[in-house]
């Protein structure tokens, strides 16, 4: 895959001076209406994933200050250290310099559930901390007036910006005409967008596919409207419904409604580390980028774009600091579960070991001996349990000598070789 081989020079001993070409750089800012994405990054939405623990988590990894140093890796390159001025010199070049991670989003929400829901099931759905902002919420359904009300909840609920979901593949989400099912009838998007456009005050932006397939591409004319019809920015995941998750997402295509358009253009699909960010940007002239699957695998990613962005290097963590990732995310998950415990049933947290044992699968990949600790988590019963089997299994490491140095871990290339079950859906 020729793009994926995209490098950029690198030099060591300077990096400022030697940064990424302008054409590959992610960019410092993105302006979303009112909203200023800075950098230019955006955790994708995810249902079953981007609830308010992990997103807090994913900004959390994200911090530029704070965070464990570990080794910078650069593509072909040996390992270096770097001293803390250099760290200093990376964070200066970079605008933002709390996080990697511009925008959160969080999970689709059905505008029909969400204009019927009980209070406090909608807190559940809507619930965000203040360290989220910005954060964006996306909506599905087919039914102007029910997503120009569900829109209306979203901005008093005092979200950022408002998101339509125009992708998701799913069978249940599709069959209701909603998601991607809505590719196929542009009259009823325009009455969607001037519906939720007039209820809203906030920004308000659309995700999409290609189109149903690739007899109907209609990327391109969906942005003129979205445009048109005063949406602040759209972002393309550019594959068909059709297609779902197979085969490569197909950038030529976020390029071609980057041109189409003056609205802000976020590039989606595929971005598996800080070189695909780069190529991605250089080969699309996308505003900005949209990660997915890839976050949960490697929380750092956003991170490593705005270091790599700054200086052609990142870094790559360590199995400490795999251990310090997974132990952190357990604890605020039991943390919300406790935090909620006492609330309405719909508005808690819900069976934070279930969740634990989702992530586990993605974590502990990487970590020598990962397939022992899943086994152990698969067994304990409660999100305390899974804790301490997290615990004992790298307390056991330490004792052994074992994940010390740069050595202990397989690095590959740099990349964490981790993806996701690609099966996974959007319902
Ligand atoms: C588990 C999962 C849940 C998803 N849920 C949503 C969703 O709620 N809304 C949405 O627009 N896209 C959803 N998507 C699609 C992603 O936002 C993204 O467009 C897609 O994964 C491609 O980007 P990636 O290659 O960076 O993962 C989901 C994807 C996955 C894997």
């Amino acid at each position: 895959m020729a793009r994926r081989g995209f490098t950029v020079k690198k030099n060591w001993d300077n990096p400022v001076e030697h940064a990424m070409p302008a054409e590959a750089r992610v960019a410092a800012a993105v302006r979303v209406g009112a909203v200023a994405v800075r950098p230019a990054t955006v955790l994708a939405p995810m249902a079953g994933v981007t609830d308010t623990v992990f997103r807090r988590f994913i900004r959390h990894a994200s911090l530029f200050s704070g965070g464990q140093r570990t080794e910078i890796r650069g593509q072909g390159s040996g390992v270096r250290d770097q001293t803390a001025a250099t760290a200093e010199g990376i964070e200066a070049t970079i605008s933002n310099t709390e996080s990697g991670c511009g925008l959160l989003m969080t999970e689709f929400t059905s505008a029909d559930g969400l204009a019927r829901m009980r209070e406090s099931k909608r807190r559940r759905y809507l619930t965000f901390y203040d360290d989220e902002h910005p954060i964006g919420a996306q909506l599905f359904g087919s039914n102007p007036e029910t997503l120009a009300e569900a829109a209306h909840i979203v901005e008093e609920t005092g979200f950022d910006l408002v998101d339509l979901n125009l992708g998701c593949p799913a069978k249940r989400v599709v069959g209701c005409n909603g998601g991607s099912g809505l590719l196929r009838d542009l009259p009823r998007i325009g009455e969607i967008f001037r519906a939720v456009r007039r209820a809203l005050t906030i920004p308000f932006t659309v995700k999409f596919r290609m189109g149903w397939n690739d007899a109907q591409i209609v990327c391109v004319e969906l942005a003129r409207m979205a445009e048109g019809e005063g949406l602040n920015a759209v972002a393309l995941h550019a594959r068909t419904r059709e297609q779902g998750y197979s085969g490569q997402a197909r950038w030529e295509w976020i390029a071609a409604v980057k041109r189409a358009i003056r609205i802000p253009v976020i590039g989606n699909g595929d971005i598996r580390s800080p070189e695909d960010a780069a190529a991605m940007v250089a080969e699309t002239g996308c505003d900005g980028v949209m990660i997915g699957r890839a976050a949960p695998a490697n929380p750092w990613i956003f991170r490593q774009i705005a270091q790599y962005t700054a200086t052609g290097a990142y870094e790559t963590p360590t199995v400490e600091d795999r251990f310090g990732m997974i132990r952190t995310y357990f604890e605020m998950l039991l943390a919300e579960e406790q935090a909620t415990r006492d609330l309405p049933r719909d508005a808690r947290l819900g069976d934070s070991a279930g969740k634990m044992k989702q992530f586990a699968t993605w974590f502990t990949h990487g970590v020598p001996g990962g397939a022992k600790l899943r086994a152990a988590i698969y067994q304990a019963h409660s999100g305390a349990q899974v804790l301490d089997e997290v615990n004992r299994f790298f307390a056991a490491r330490a004792i052994d000598g074992a994940g010390r140095g740069a050595g202990a871990e397989p690095q590959g290339d740099g990349a964490i070789e981790v993806w996701p079950d690609a099966a996974l859906v959007c319902d």
